[in-house]
């Protein structure tokens, strides 16, 4: 079923009228050394490449458009590659973050200001894929996904080594002085061996997973590694698809329904998922027009069970073995019966037909349901007097010692301060204790950083501890560890419950019920509230200034209050 004609394309507006702006357009084609046959008629397709050579995990990304172009012209589309935003988690400072919704907007406008039917997004660390996904969503046009795969495993003195993970597993037996500088050397030249996102189950691999259930890849797309020459097939299939999707009219809003997001978020619980995925999830649902909050995640998390036997939560194992052990296809054949197979995705076929078959080749990396790495799903949402609006903990990836505990709370107001004091080996710090960071949050980070996997103190490695339960508004990798509750909201920044901290303050975790409390009465909290006072604005001009201006807390998922679909009226095509 055909819907539509080459009269009806969205880019015929541009080079169809005979008049004297479309004259223009053609003309300027034509200045590349294009005929005009080359473009009229066809579905012009949009490649929104998120290269850099600062985005090292992208770095195969230049050879992957000309497969992608490959695919579009045997398709009869006309493909054009539209350089965007490239927002790395690898060299960016303050934080990726601050730029995903830059990214979104950048996505959104270039579509929609440009003579395009359709686009092929390219993304893969972190922060590119919610990023060109929001930004598709509301552009309104066919969109596929081109996942940029993991990278192959790391290397070192006959050791596997995995992204982010064993980066901050070797630092600390560095800072206890177990490692030698040569070893250390070492370790940094073996663990990023190719193109490629992180191999472990980071926030990259836990996105392209969610836009693979989602219903925005390829079957199997997502866990291919990036070098393999699958990589280079895939690509090019997606070429050829989006040409068909873009006659088949096949547009966003009919793959992102609200069975979608449920299947992308089972699926993530499955696979050990970054805790990014919450925020990153709650503000493409938002997009689509779909309600997905917290409490929904959380209620997720207790009935799915993690089954992806890959790192930081899984134990030995990193992508290129969940690819050989059959790929999140054979993951999701065994959570069949907890998805909505009947949803569509990017093929035109359903995710129960793209996944019938799909086997396990190694059930000790795809576990079967009846023997999983952890008995409930990655994450768990907390509720209590330091976190009204919420805060998530990894419980699979912390020592089940801390799921239940109580402590006196270590607080620090900024990472300098943090970072300064972790390092004195006189610290006065038990394995009991609470450490606790703010003004780390979306307004006080600034950007929402990675920084909730706070390092251990000095004192309590060189005793041999190596993780302790630790609190903050900021976000952690994908690729971190340990007892670490993040993303309280409202962060402290803006006044939130945890600013009114005191260290000495008992605190309570217990994720069998899902609380987290400090133990201070109510009258003492209302006078410490009383006598807070606002940090000073972190910007006072520039991105900065409009991220603060209008960014929402974690639990709305840090999107722009003025992006958000129910913000006003979508912008219509141009007129002209
Ligand atoms: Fe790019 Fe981890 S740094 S995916
Ligand atoms: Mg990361």
């Amino acid at each position: 079923m055909r819907r539509k004609t080459p009269e009806s394309l969205r880019s015929a507006r541009w080079f169809e009228p005979d008049d004297l702006r479309s004259m223009g357009h053609r003309s300027r084609l034509m200045q590349l050394g294009y005929a005009e046959e080359e473009f009229r008629g066809r579905p012009v397709i949009g490649i929104m490449d998120t290269w850099s050579e600062l985005n090292t995990c992208h770095a195969h990304f230049p050879e992957r458009v000309q497969d992608v172009k490959r695919g579009v012209l045997q398709a009869g589309g006309f493909p054009v590659q539209m350089p965007s935003l490239s927002v790395d988690e690898s060299n960016m400072k303050p934080t990726s973050m601050l730029f995903r919704n830059m990214l979104a907007i950048e996505t959104e406008e270039m579509i929609r200001c440009h003579p395009l039917d359709g686009v092929v997004l390219m993304g893969g660390c972190d922060k590119t894929t919610p990023g060109l996904v929001l930004g598709a969503i509301s552009a309104g046009v066919p969109a596929i996904y081109v996942p940029a795969g993991p990278m192959i495993r790391g290397n070192f003195a006959g050791k596997t080594l995995g992204s982010g993970s064993d980066a901050w597993k070797y630092w600390d037996e560095r800072r206890a002085g177990n490692l030698s500088d040569q070893d250390w050397v070492g370790i940094q030249s073996g663990i990023a061996r190719s193109a490629g996102t992180c191999m472990t189950m980071g926030t990259a691999s836990t996105m392209t997973a969610i836009a693979e259930a989602m219903g925005l890849t390829l079957p199997g797309a997502s866990s291919i590694p990036a070098v393999d020459s699958n990589h280079h097939r895939m690509a090019s299939a997606c070429g050829r698809r989006i040409v068909e999707m873009v006659w088949d009219d096949l547009t966003l809003d009919r793959i992102i329904t609200e069975a979608a997001c449920r299947n992308a978020a089972t699926v993530a619980m499955a696979t050990g998922c970054s805790t990014n995925a919450v925020v990153h999830l709650i503000a493409i649902a938002k997009r689509a027009g779909i309600r997905l909050t917290l409490d929904d995640l959380d209620e997720l998390g207790r009935t799915t069970p993690l089954i992806a036997n890959v790192r930081p939560a899984g134990k030995g194992y990193l992508m290129e073995d969940f690819y050989y052990a059959g790929g999140l296809r054979a993951l999701m054949n065994q959570l069949r019966e907890r998805l909505d197979c009947s949803a569509l995705t990017v093929n035109g076929r359903t995710l129960g037909e793209n996944i019938e078959g799909a086997e396990v080749y190694n059930q000790d990396v795809i576990r079967p349901l009846s023997n999983p790495v952890y008995h409930e799903g990655s994450l768990a949402v907390l509720r209590g007097n330091l976190c009204p609006n919420g805060a998530v903990i990894k419980p699979a990836a912390c020592d089940p010692r801390f799921h239940v505990h109580e402590g006196p709370a270590l607080v620090f107001d900024s990472y300098p301060e943090m970072k300064a004091a972790v390092e004195d080996e006189n610290l006065h710090v038990t394995p009991d204790h609470v450490m606790v960071l703010r003004n780390a949050g979306p307004l006080g980070g600034p950007g929402f950083p990675e920084w909730g996997m706070l390092p251990i103190p000095k004192a309590l490695i060189k005793q041999g501890h190596r993780d302790m339960l630790r609190i903050s508004d900021a976000r952690m990798s994908g690729t971190s560890y340990g007892a670490c509750v993040l993303h309280v909201s409202p962060e402290s920044f803006i006044g939130g419950p945890l600013a009114l901290l005191k260290t000495g303050d008992a605190v309570r975790l217990d994720i069998p019920n899902r609380r987290l409390d400090m133990l201070v009465d109510d009258a003492e909290l209302s006078q410490r509230k009383a006598q807070w006072r606002a940090p000073e604005p972190r910007y006072e001009r520039g991105w900065g200034w409009l991220f603060s201006k209008h960014v929402t807390q974690a639990d709305q998922g840090c999107d722009f209050d003025f992006l958000q679909t129910d913000f006003g009226r979508a912008a219509g095509e141009p007129d002209i």
